[in-house]
């Protein structure tokens, strides 16, 4: 990557792999070996001929000039470059990303659903890479990304007994996808064949990050124990992860030899971590990644998203559908209906109290409301129902961040409503979304006096205008809700209205 321009040529014994970075920084510096060199230079134009000292002050005029204006410099560098690096760069969309899918031919017909939920042909770009040719039987959809072969791997090392040598070949998606050498690329988006991405989010997510700078953005495992056995300093593959530019220009260069290296190490995933620290760049975490390593119900996750948008779900083969009388892949697609109507809303979480009723309402923004009929303190509400276990171990614990035991008494447990529909109303982004009861099978309800009118309650209509994605810009908080039918009115029916918070408005109990 290192250029042919001749003003390189001073700083030619400095490792220099990120052009922008060296001449962002080493701008200044240049002017003053210049400097250095001239004084040099004119020592030695008392010995030689005229003609050197002709070509030598033309050199001078030549440098200085550079020199003397960093402003010309600046712009007619960044022409030569392949990619971007203006200061009036416009914002990252979906453009920028080319995402990089590890797949194998043989599962990719199983798997190709999860990818086409979200793929939009000649909008999104990137492949999925495979370990093989297609047969000539094989014909590859039109409606799934474009896919690529692999190259051979025969050549590096692998001895993690209980891996898979497959975790080289993905590992080198990153470096491979970089060598297409395709234009505009900003980030490199790394995830699997059963990855879900909701790209609006990754892109809100991106676009808060430098894309000149090195990142490394992505997500753990929520499985305390994989986070041992692997890593934690990693962003986890299954979530997906970020890569900008210049972090992969510097990556390809040592990632063969850091593969065989690192020969001992599970994942791909893993592989790349360990070569991302050689280069000493840290992971940038941020919450919406999700591996998705539990097991059983991941209902106590979804209901309870951390303040941040959903960028990515992961493994939904291994748990329990979403929703409930839904298979796995129309629970997702009903999530992603949610999520087409208001990205950025998806799964966030908004509290209210009904005080007339001694009720509390928490809802999963495109997913799930429940009611409790008492009054439960947001620290509560916010911390995730255990509906799952362990990925490694089916435990109840540890995970990376904190749950609470479901009771086994229904008098303890909330009244559980998943999304049924979602519309919007009007043109001016407000939508509605519908929440009917669910009561599962043989399940005991309470019956206790107080929990009377609340299991009158059928269904929960919440409205909300659409998030502004700038509002991820800006310090996370989430946001308010009202419950606005009081309860003279229909009992079956609970309306809630989902704002932004008043100053000095808290989920407070009286
Ligand atoms: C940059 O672009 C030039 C031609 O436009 C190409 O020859 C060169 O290989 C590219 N470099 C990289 C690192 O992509
Ligand atoms: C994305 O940004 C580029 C500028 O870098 C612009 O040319 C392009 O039209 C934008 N694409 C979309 C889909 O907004
Ligand atoms: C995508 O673009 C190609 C060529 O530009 C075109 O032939 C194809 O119909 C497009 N596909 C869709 C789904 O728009
Ligand atoms: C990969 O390379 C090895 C050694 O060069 C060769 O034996 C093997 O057949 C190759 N595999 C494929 C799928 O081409
Ligand atoms: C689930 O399916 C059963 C039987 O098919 C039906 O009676 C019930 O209403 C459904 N529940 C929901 C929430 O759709
Ligand atoms: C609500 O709870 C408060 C305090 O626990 C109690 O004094 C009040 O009577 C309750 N109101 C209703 C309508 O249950
Ligand atoms: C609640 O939402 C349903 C659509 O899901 C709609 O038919 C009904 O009129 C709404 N009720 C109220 C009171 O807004």
């Amino acid at each position: 990557m290192s250029s042919t321009n001749p003003s390189m040529s001073s700083t030619k014994s400095e490792p220099v792999q990120d052009p922008f970075k060296s001449w962002k920084f080493l701008l200044f510096p240049t002017m003053k070996t210049t400097e250095i060199l001239l004084s040099l230079f004119l020592k030695a134009i008392i010995i030689i001929s005229t003609c050197a000292v002709i070509s030598l002050f033309f050199y001078f005029t030549f440098s200085s000039n550079q020199s003397l204006n960093p402003e010309y410099d600046f712009k007619k560098l960044f022409k030569t470059s392949n990619f971007s690096t203006s200061v009036h760069d416009e914002p990252t969309n979906i453009s920028h990303i080319l995402f990089g899918l590890g797949g194998s031919a043989k599962t990719w017909n199983k798997r190709r659903h999860y990818s086409e939920l979200w793929w939009t042909p000649n909008i999104t770009r990137g492949f999925v890479w495979l370990d093989r040719n297609l047969h000539d039987n094989e014909k590859w959809p039109e409606t799934s990304p474009p896919y690529k072969v692999s190259s051979n791997t025969s050549r590096f090392k692998y001895t993690c007994w209980y891996g898979s040598r497959s975790a080289i070949r993905l590992a080198r998606i990153v470096k491979e996808s970089y060598e297409l050498g395709l234009e505009n690329v900003r980030w490199f988006v790394m995830g699997d064949d059963d990855t879900v991405f909701f790209t609006d989010n990754l892109v809100t997510v991106l676009a808060k990050y430098d894309h000149n700078q090195m990142y490394y953005i992505g997500g753990n495992s929520e499985s305390v124990e994989q986070d041992l056995t692997h890593s934690y300093t990693m962003a986890y593959g299954g979530g997906g992860f970020a890569v900008s530019y210049p972090l992969a220009v510097e990556l390809v260069k040592i990632l063969d030899g850091c593969i065989d290296r690192y020969h001992r190490f599970y994942g791909s995933d893993q592989k790349v971590q360990a070569c991302i620290s050689e280069i000493g760049v840290p992971v940038t975490k941020e919450l919406g990644f999700h591996q998705v390593d539990i097991r059983g119900n991941p209902y106590g996750l979804l209901a309870a998203h951390p303040v941040a948008p959903l960028v990515s779900l992961h493994h939904l083969d291994y748990l329990q559908p979403m929703f409930p009388n839904l298979s796995r892949i129309d629970s997702i697609r009903k999530l992603y209906s949610a999520y087409l109507m208001d990205p950025g809303r998806t799964l966030q979480q908004s509290f209210c109290y009904d005080l007339r009723r001694n009720w509390s309402v928490s809802v999963s923004w495109g997913f799930t409301v429940q009611l409790y009929p008492d009054l439960v303190t947001a620290k509560q509400l916010d911390t995730a129902l255990r509906t799952f276990q362990s990925w490694r171990t089916w435990s109840d614990e540890a995970f990376t961040f904190n749950t609470r035991k479901v009771s086994s008494d229904p008098c303890k447990r909330p009244l559980v409503y998943f999304m049924d529909r979602v519309e919007r109303i009007g043109g001016n982004g407000l939508t509605r979304t519908t929440y009917k009861r669910y009561v599962e099978g043989l399940e005991m309800e309470c019956d206790r006096a107080d929990y009377v009118p609340a299991l009158a309650v059928q269904a929960f209509n919440v409205s909300a205008f659409n998030f502004a994605p700038d509002l991820w810009k800006k310090a996370p908080r989430r946001q308010c809700c009202e419950v606005i039918n009081g309860p003279d009115e229909v009992n079956s029916l609970v309306q809630v209205k989902i704002r932004g918070c008043h100053h000095f408005e808290s989920v407070t109990l009286p």
